[in-house]
């Protein structure tokens, strides 16, 4: 399994849950690896903003070595699942599909948590505040990736029950 999560920067949302994901899918021993770009350019080549960072480290996960990316057309070949934060990168990502079977692979990451509800998970870039949320929407909806996608009875029956 191959997930790719994306934001508009790639420096505030996508590197966290591509961070928690990461934590977790070691934690489950999951044979899954998990990559994360933006659909802007402004910040390629950039380590996540540093209150991503602070609050991933809060929590145990060092995010600091990543480095940010543009979404590239190919990536929609490359990756099982595109995993975006919010309805204007869903549609800036499906913007560069002219085979309507890859749009099965675009899925809003709140989804996994409330079903159909297509809640956005809010951009923290101009509010300090907003970190811890996005934090806490992250991490839940990583659990809930994890149950869907693997059988994590077998790779850890003792986490089985924080799910
Ligand atoms: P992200 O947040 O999409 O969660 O990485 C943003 C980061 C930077 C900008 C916008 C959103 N920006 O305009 O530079």
């Amino acid at each position: 399994m191959k997930i790719l999560m994306v934001c508009l920067g790639n420096i505030c949302r996508s590197p966290l849950a591509e961070g928690i994901l990461r934590h977790k899918i070691k934690q489950y021993n999951l044979p899954w690896t998990v990559a994360s770009a933006g659909t802007g350019s402004w910040h390629i080549g950039n380590a996540p903003d540093p209150r991503s960072q602070r609050i991933a480290e809060r929590y145990g996960i060092d995010i600091s070595k990543q480095r940010a990316q543009k979404f590239i057309k190919s990536f929609l070949d490359e990756f099982d699942l595109i995993i975006v934060m919010d309805s204007s990168n869903y549609n800036d990502v499906l913007s560069h599909i002219n085979d309507g079977k890859l749009k099965s692979k675009i899925e809003l990451i709140m989804n996994y948590v409330d079903p159909g509800k297509n809640t956005p998970v809010p951009d923290p870039y101009y509010d300090d505040d907003l970190y811890e949320t996005v934090y806490e929407m992250l991490d839940k909806a990583c659990d809930r990736i994890i149950s869907k996608y693997a059988d994590v009875q077998l790779a850890n029956k003792n986490v089985i029950g924080e799910l």
